[in-house]
């Protein structure tokens, strides 16, 4: 459905025009409720409640936040994947979701630092999942531990201001200076930083070609679209109810689901308008983007990919403080079989024989400020208090 289609469909502009109208303010801002998390903590919260305040700003594959801690345990924070989050269309091995799992415990490191403590990090304590999927079994226990000797984190500065940019970016390469810092950043950790820029023009253009062929294979295939659509959040009222997933407020589709135009219980059709114009709006921003880079682990473990999601939030909090943004490119290296050929194409050309690309992002300084993401708060995730 497009505009035109829309117009016609609700008998002309006048009554197009006043539905956009009537949608409350049209105001693209998110509802305040659903990015209250992104408000500083007050100091006076105790030391777990307030480290996890910010843990729970990570980066999480498709927003889902499946962080569940239990606080029984004095100082110790026991961290779950939450069994009813997961992506099994387009995330089947559940890759992706332990790399967010790494995220959260990196910010929870970064916090406890700054408040002068040391987090002791036992990842899957009762033993790691298998390859195939998530249990309920811990992904980590966390115990704090006040230590005069751990020093503050200087990216914890930039836990507030980091936020995935899927939009425009401005055409220049970053800086030689700025891509040190995010090597830097990762220093330590059992990972493969990699980077290309328009300074490479051959190599771009093959980055540019897996990133459009694994997106359209990922829209038009109906189970993973279907699984994208079920967590749109569309307007203010589902934004603001749900706190998670796919955040969408423009006018248009706002329009468009009033009026009952947009059906999210089945997929769209592959050379349908809303498809169509989605490729195209990607392939314009793939065209524009000035560098891409990835992470890669030599082993495939869950523990490697714990560590490659700590690795990812210290790179795009150090790219947050060189004033530039990442959208990770997940589609190619999703293990559904549809993406197989896009896969190893990835592979091929980001990764030493037997290693594995955790992450794939576009590198840039945005176009437009970024915005933040909703997050559902500390309450959803805390499933015993110890109170
Ligand atoms: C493992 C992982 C995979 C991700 N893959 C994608 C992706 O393919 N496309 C995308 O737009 N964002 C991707 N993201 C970014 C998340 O969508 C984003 O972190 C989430 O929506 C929260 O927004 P924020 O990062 O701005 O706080 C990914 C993040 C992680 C941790």
């Amino acid at each position: 459905m497009n505009r035109r289609q829309l117009l016609r469909v609700a008998g002309g502009g006048c009554v197009a025009a006043a539905t956009l109208g009537a949608l409350p303010g049209c105001s693209t801002d998110l509802p305040a409720a659903a990015i209250a998390a992104w408000q500083p903590p007050a100091d006076t919260l105790d030391l777990r409640r307030w480290v996890l305040s910010h843990a729970l700003l990570a980066p999480h594959a498709h927003n889902l936040q499946s962080w569940v801690v239990d606080l029984s345990a004095p100082d110790t924070i026991v961290l779950r994947m939450d069994m009813q989050r997961l992506l099994p269309e387009t995330d089947p091995l559940a890759r992706q979701m332990v790399i967010s799992q790494g995220t959260f415990l990196e910010l929870i490191d970064m916090a406890a630092r700054q408040r002068g403590h040391r987090a002791e990090i036992t990842p899957f304590p009762e033993g790691s999942y298998s390859d195939q999927a998530p249990d309920s079994r811990p992904t980590a226990l966390v115990r704090l531990v006040p230590d005069a000797n751990v020093s503050p984190d200087p990216l914890f500065a930039q836990v507030f201001r980091r936020h995935t940019h899927r939009g425009a970016y401005v055409p220049q390469a970053p800086e030689a200076t700025a891509l040190a810092a995010l090597q830097a950043s990762v220093a330590g950790l059992p990972v493969k930083l990699g980077w290309v820029t328009t300074s490479d023009a051959s190599a771009m253009a093959q980055h540019r070609q897996i990133a459009i062929d694994a997106w359209r294979t990922e829209l038009t295939t109906p189970h993973t679209l279907l699984e994208s659509y079920h967590l749109l959040r569309i307007g203010p009222r589902e934004i603001a109810e749900h706190r998670d997933g796919i955040a969408i407020n423009t006018p248009f589709v706002r329009a468009l689901t009033a009026l009952g135009l947009f059906d999210r219980s089945q997929a769209s059709a592959p050379d349908s308008s809303e498809i169509r114009e989605q490729l195209q709006r990607f392939n314009t921003h793939i065209a524009t983007t000035p560098a891409f880079c990835w992470l890669n682990t030599t082993r495939n473990d869950r523990v490697s990919q714990l560590q490659a999601g700590r690795a990812y939030v210290r790179l795009q909090l150090a790219a947050t403080a060189q004033v530039l943004s990442m959208h990770p490119l997940s589609q190619a290296l999703q293990e559904y079989p549809e993406q197989a050929a896009h896969y190893q194409a990835a592979h091929q050309l980001m990764a030493a024989p037997g290693d594995t690309v955790q992450m794939w992002t576009r590198l840039g300084q945005p176009s437009e400020a970024s915005s933040p993401s909703p997050r559902r708060g500390l309450p959803a995730h805390v499933r015993n208090s110890g109170l």
